[in-house]
Order: C-alpha cells, then sequence, then structure tokens
C-alpha cells in the first residue's frame, strides 16, 4: 500500500470523479477528507468509504477561504498531516459561445477553477507540505487544450488550471510537486448533457469506442500522487480515450 497512512484531501468528493479518487486511495491506505456542498451526500460518501479511520467530510464550497481554513485544520487535527491534494472541484454553469457569457458567471467560474485552486495548496502548503513535502493533482479538461464549443469559457478556465499546474509545480519544487490530468467526457452528473441519450454515437468517436469512467480517472490521479511519479511535476496528462489523437473535441 503505497500511500500506507497519508492524508488526502479531495474537494467536491460527494460523487463523480471526486468520489472514486477518494475510494482508490483509501483502498492504498489513505485517509481522505472530502467535501462537496451538500452534507447529506458527504455522510453517504463518507458511509461508502468506511467511516472516519478512512475518511470524513466538511461541507462548504471550495472557492471559500473560511471553509478551506476549516477543512485543512481539521484534517491536520484528526488525521496529524495534509499530505496530498486533489483540486477537483470544478463547475461549468454556462453553456453557449464565449461572447454571450455574462461576466459575472465568467468571474465566479475563474475563483472557483482556478483561484480557488491556487488558495488551497497555499492552505496545505503552510499547514503542512512546505515542512513535510506532498503531492497535489489538479482535474483540469480536454476542453483546456482546444477550442470547445459551447463550452468555451470552461476550456478557457481549464487552460488557465494547467498553466497554473506549471508555474506552482515551479514555484513549490522540490518540496512539492503539482500535476494534472485532463479527461474527456467521463460518465458523472457533471457531464450528462455531453453524452446522455447518444452514448454509442458519442463513444464511437472515441479511438478506444467507449466513454471515460470515474474508476479511469482515479487510476491516473492515484498514480501522480504516489512516489511512482516522483520524477514528475509540472504535467498535465490527458486521459481521453484517444479522443484527441484524431483531433476529436468535446462540447
Ligand atoms: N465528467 C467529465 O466528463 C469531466 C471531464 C473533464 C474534466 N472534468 C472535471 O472533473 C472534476 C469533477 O467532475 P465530475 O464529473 O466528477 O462532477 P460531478 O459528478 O458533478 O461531481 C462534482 C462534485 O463536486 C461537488 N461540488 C460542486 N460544486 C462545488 C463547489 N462549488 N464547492 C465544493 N464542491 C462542489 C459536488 O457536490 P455538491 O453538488 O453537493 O457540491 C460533487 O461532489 C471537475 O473539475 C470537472 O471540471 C470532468
Amino acid at each position: 500500500m503505497s500511500l500506507q497512512d497519508r492524508t488526502a484531501i479531495i474537494t467536491g468528493a460527494s460523487r463523480g470523479i471526486g468520489l472514486a479518487i477518494a475510494q482508490r486511495l483509501v483502498a492504498d491506505g489513505a485517509r481522505v477528507v472530502i467535501t462537496g456542498r451538500t452534507q447529506e451526500t458527504l455522510d453517504q460518501a463518507v458511509e461508502s468509504l468506511g467511516g472516519r479511520a478512512h475518511a470524513f467530510a466538511v461541507a462548504g464550497k471550495a472557492a471559500d477561504p473560511e471553509h478551506r481554513a476549516s477543512v485543512v485544520a481539521a484534517a491536520v487535527a484528526t488525521y496529524g498531516s495534509v499530505d496530498l491534494l486533489v483540486n477537483n472541484t470544478g463547475i461549468n454553469p454556462i453553456y453557449g459561445k464565449l461572447l454571450d457569457v455574462d461576466p459575472a458567471v465568467a468571474t465566479k467560474m475563474v475563483d472557483t477553477n482556478v483561484l480557488a485552486t491556487i488558495a488551497w495548496v497555499k492552505a496545505c502548503r503552510d499547514a503542512w507540505m512546505r515542512a513535510h513535502g506532498g503531492a497535489v493533482v489538479n482535474l483540469s479538461s480536454v476542453a483546456g487544450l482546444a477550442p470547445s464549443p459551447g463550452i468555451g469559457w470552461y476550456g478557457a478556465t481549464k487552460a488557465m488550471l494547467s498553466r497554473v499546474t506549471a508555474e506552482l509545480a515551479v514555484e513549490l519544487a522540490p518540496e512539492i510537486r503539482v500535476n494534472a490530468v485532463a479527461p474527456a467526457v467521463v460518465k458523472t452528473k457533471f457531464a450528462g448533457a455531453l453524452y446522455e441519450g447518444r452514448e454509442d454515437k458519442v463513444a464511437s468517436t472515441y479511438p478506444l469506442q467507449r466513454l471515460g469512467t470515474p474508476e479511469d480517472v482515479a487510476s491516473l490521479v492515484w498514480f501522480l500522487l504516489s512516489d511512482e511519479a516522483s520524477w514528475i511535476t509540472g504535467q498535465t496528462i490527458t486521459i481521453d480515450g484517444g479522443l484527441t489523437l484524431n483531433g476529436g473535441i468535446v462540447g
């Protein structure tokens, strides 16, 4: 168990990719602190992870500074460290052309998808990682790699997140490694509008002929967090069933 007794904070982890990452890490011996906005679904997730010996949850919004501080403090108080951080929360409340994006909504997306990520890293660095080391993985997207009609602003925030990942990797080396993953469509509530009712048609555009699962992404995140990836930092690793190889776009 390569993550035995390490503590991970995973934001936005009551379901979907975040919960699959939590399950993967707990299976490898880690203790996880998960977040989300809804207490009830967080409680169900903690139960599915085996209870407080393995996981606990703190409800709140990823972009709220008080929430961040309380999560990091609770992680150190309960499990004694914050070795790993997964910035999994990402929002996309709009669908449409870039020129029609409401500036207030666009700003909120930057706050949650990018600035909150930096603030979570800072909080974990100050509380633990600067003195003891650590590893961070941010959830980017293939929408950040190429134009994605309809979700263009979301893609722009993810492109910014990948760049921020590289900047943080340089600033925080050698104590802290910072990487990102960029999935194509993964079957979760978040991506439902991109495949529900037409999954076979969408999957046929992927060389590997299927959409992603949360577990696919969790395996890659586990690897990047583990010591197996100890010479990798600043990278955004694409995980897309081959979609981008033949010019496929999400959207
Ligand atoms: N699914 C895909 O196809 C795909 C592809 C590429 C990248 N991604 C990225 O992967 C990440 C996870 O997506 P997902 O598909 O797993 O989404 P999901 O299934 O909808 O899960 C989102 C999780 O985040 C929580 N959450 C939402 N807004 C939050 C906020 N403001 N603060 C804290 N928690 C919040 C949700 O719980 P509550 O609703 O209770 O808060 C839930 O636990 C995102 O960053 C997304 O951009 C997804």
